[in-house]
């Protein structure tokens, strides 16, 4: 039996209509931008003000969702930050952090204001203090005339100048997902480096990850890895179908073992990063998730 579940169709009416509270323990939140994409299935050209409001009835369906300490990792663009504070204030979230993901492509370049080089993920969660917060420790390169060597690693700060994100051309390397003609499938496909950092800091081995826009699956394909539960919601049929593809064959590009040996200094990291026999045991324990049905 798996552990994870797609949905094909539009989050919102499975928010509004599910009474399964209190199931998720951590949503990973990557909608569309609204920048007037050509999107098959959905509209990508709302007024700020239906896209916000559309915007607030998924957080607000998602937190009725979730366990009390469970956390949302709500990524957007850094021009929105003040409307994904309101939205998530003024439905009932408390903020941890605002992440800065400090994209390791040049900056866009911007007349008359400095160029654009980051994402934002704020981290929230419902009630004062997070149910899991898991302190993991990194070992990047040691920054140019630095005197001594580190002993063992540091932590992760509010920023994340270390995972590189897919975009176009050869940077994308192989974990994009491309098709015959090697277009890549989805554009805004996030990187499983990203996802690992997120599974891995906010829950435990067993809890249940939503992912409620979920694109080509990476939220479902880390979590698999990481032995949590899973459940995404897509719209477009095809990311839904590639999404299975991609769990049940997982590609040696989207393999979580290489991201190991960088955490390896995070002091609880057996018991919250699963190795294949742990997995094994939950994957025959669990039962498969029952929200939405
Ligand atoms: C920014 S992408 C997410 C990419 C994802 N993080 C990944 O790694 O592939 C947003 C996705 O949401 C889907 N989508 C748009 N509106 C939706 C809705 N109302 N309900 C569910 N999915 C939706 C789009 O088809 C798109 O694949």
């Amino acid at each position: 039996m798996t552990k994870y579940k797609i949905l094909t169709g539009n989050c919102l009416d499975y928010l509004k209509k599910t009474n399964s509270l209190g199931e998720v323990d951590l949503t990973f939140l990557d909608p569309p931008f609204n920048q007037n994409k050509d999107y098959k299935f959905h509209n990508d050209n709302l007024s700020d003000e239906e896209y916000w409001q559309m915007m607030k009835e998924v957080c607000q369906g998602i937190l009725n969702i979730t366990s009390d300490g469970g956390a949302i990792y709500f990524m957007q663009r850094e021009k929105n930050t003040e409307q994904v504070l309101s939205c998530l204030r003024e439905t009932g979230w408390t903020l941890q952090n605002l992440i800065i993901w400090k994209k390791k492509t040049s900056a866009v370049p911007v007349p008359n204001k400095f160029g654009k080089h980051y994402q934002i993920l704020a981290y929230a969660t419902k009630g004062d203090k997070a149910r899991v917060f898991n302190r993991l420790r990194i070992s990047p390169p040691l920054p140019a005339n630095y005197k001594f060597e580190r002993e063992n690693g540091i932590y992760v700060t509010d920023v994340w100048d270390d995972i590189r994100e897919l975009t176009s051309g050869y940077f994308a390397g192989d974990e994009a997902i491309r098709d015959k003609n090697g277009e890549r499938f989805h554009k805004q496909q996030s990187p499983i480096a990203l996802l690992l950092r997120i599974i891995l800091s906010s829950s435990q081995i067993g809890d249940t990850v939503f992912d409620p826009f979920a694109g080509t699956g990476t939220t479902l394909v880390t979590a698999e890895q990481l032995g949590r539960k899973s459940i995404g919601i897509e719209v477009d049929p095809k990311n839904a179908e590639m999404i299975q593809n991609r769990l049940e064959d997982i590609r040696d590009s989207d393999n979580i073992e290489k991201y190991y040996e960088e955490y390896s200094y995070t002091e609880n990291l057996s018991k919250i990063w699963n190795g294949s026999s742990i997995k094994t045991v939950i994957k025959a324990k669990s039962k498969q998730p029952s929200l939405f049905g």
